[in-house]
């Protein structure tokens, strides 16, 4: 089978790569000529364990290519993927979809044969139906089909959720186009991985509401954290007493400084806006939205309040850049926020990131200094903030951070440590809920 990734993204890049090595030839297209240099080159400009194997193998094997020439590659191609960003318009919170849009007109000049034309970028229902009237407004000849098939993959596990998916969502209009997807995706019947077929706006909107209700989950434990500061309790007593009760699961009860990322950020504002422009407002995730906004906030008034009520001329070494560890990616990562807040306050900062820190370099104040290491980060520091939980941090030399740092306060603000050892080794310590 043919097919044609357009967009050499974290999702495009993962997808193409995966499909090659389900045995399909894989043509990864992308605007980003740089981009699609260094791919080529060998030279993988994403952080994402495993990815650097799979298209080394897959390219040497003939099966995965780069290019930023459509023609041809649509021309030859089955099945054409639409992988490009979505990110939130400015101003409205819709989801931009300009880039899908120009991908539609782009590939359609190009089609030869019957083509099917596959929305995995995350887009709002209906787009899939808009995408079918752009390529038949720019090329009334084509003969083609539209699907929606939206990715589930997580950043920093991203081949092992490709390769072993929860489930595979096929939104299509017709029993041709959902062979050809069924037929892609064939190797996953051998581990049992669900099907699920539907019409396109079930899939789109599916994609949404799995978003949604994750981020729901992190909100509502971080609110409930907050109460548990409150009254004393310990969130992860509750957290693991509510999510033992397998109607409700253990997964996304972890409290934090907020969700972040590529996707939740801006998949909730995208549905509450295609919510209330259907007449039907979803309050719940427009509090979740809320609560996480706040949450960020509180993060900084809690490093603020451990560093004695004020952070002005305080050195604080910050370990963790990205949304999560495992990813390069920096995208609404919320040391985007509570890092300018605490140097607006007047805090000196030093971060550490074992792999983040260009991406952060790009994102963040050019006040903020970085450090190679561990310790260049931490020494003559009045405070650590722990913000990503990277394994790195999760074994850290207790004694020899304390015995670098001129003060003794530590955020930890992924509930990584026990108080009882902070305590022990003289740190005044604080974490979120408990
Ligand atoms: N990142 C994730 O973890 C994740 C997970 C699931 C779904 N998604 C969704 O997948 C989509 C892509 O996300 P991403 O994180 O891979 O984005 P990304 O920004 O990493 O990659 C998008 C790529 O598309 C390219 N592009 C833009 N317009 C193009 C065009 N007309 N032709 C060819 N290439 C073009 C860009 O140059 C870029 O390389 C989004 O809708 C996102 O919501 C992302």
């Amino acid at each position: 089978m043919n097919v044609v990734m357009i967009g050499a993204g974290y999702v495009g890049l993962v997808s193409g790569a995966c499909f090659a090595e389900f045995g399909a030839n894989v043509t990864c297209l992308d605007v980003d000529a740089e981009k699609i240099e260094a791919l080529r080159g060998g030279r993988i400009p994403i952080y994402e364990p495993g990815l650097d194997d799979l298209v080394h193998r897959n390219a040497q094997a003939g099966r995965l290519c780069f290019s930023t020439e459509f023609a041809d590659a649509v021309g030859d191609a089955d099945l054409v993927f639409i992988a490009v960003g979505t990110p939130t318009r400015r101003g409205d919170g819709h989801a931009d979809l300009k880039y899908v849009y120009a991908a539609a007109t782009q590939v359609a000049a190009h089609l030869k044969g019957y083509t099917l034309i596959v929305d995995k970028s995350t887009v709002p229902v209906g787009t899939a139906r808009e995408v079918k009237r752009v390529i038949r407004e720019a090329n009334p000849q084509a003969d083609f089909d539209v699907a929606s098939n939206p990715e589930f993959l997580r950043e920093g596990s991203a081949i092992n959720d490709f390769m072993r998916p929860d489930r595979v969502v096929l939104g299509v209009e017709n029993p041709r186009a959902e062979a050809l997807l069924r037929e892609l995706y064939r190797p996953l019947y051998r581990i049992e991985a669900p099907i699920l077929v539907t019409d396109l706006e079930s899939a789109e909107l599916t994609k949404y509401a799995a978003n949604a209700f994750l981020a729901t989950k992190i909100s509502f434990i971080n609110e409930v954290a907050l109460l548990c500061e409150q009254v004393g309790a310990d969130v992860h007593a509750v957290a693991r007493g509510m999510g033992l009760d397998g109607r409700i699961g253990k997964k996304f009860l972890h409290p934090g400084p907020g969700y972040g990322g590529s996707c939740f950020p801006k998949d909730t504002l995208a549905l509450i806006r295609m919510a209330h422009d259907a007449g039907t407002p979803l309050r719940i995730v427009e509090a979740v939205v809320a609560v996480n906004t706040s949450q960020k906030e509180r993060m900084v008034e809690k490093i603020t309040e451990a560093l004695g009520g004020s952070v002005k001329g305080k050195k604080v070494a910050v370990l963790g850049l990205t949304f999560k560890p495992e990813t390069d990616d920096m995208r609404d990562a919320p040391a985007l926020t509570i890092l300018p807040a605490l140097l607006e306050r007047g805090a000196h900062i030093r971060a550490h990131d074992p792999v983040g820190m260009d991406e952060a370099r790009k994102e963040l104040p050019a006040a903020i200094e970085y450090a190679d290491t561990i310790d260049d980060a931490v020494a003559d520091a009045d405070g650590i903030v722990l913000m990503t939980e990277w394994n790195q941090y999760r074994g850290l030399d207790l004694e020899r951070l304390k015995s670098l740092m001129r003060g003794n306060v530590f955020v930890d603000l992924r509930n990584v440590y026990e108080r009882p050892t902070m305590q022990a080794h003289g740190f005044a310590y604080s974490c979120v809920g408990r």
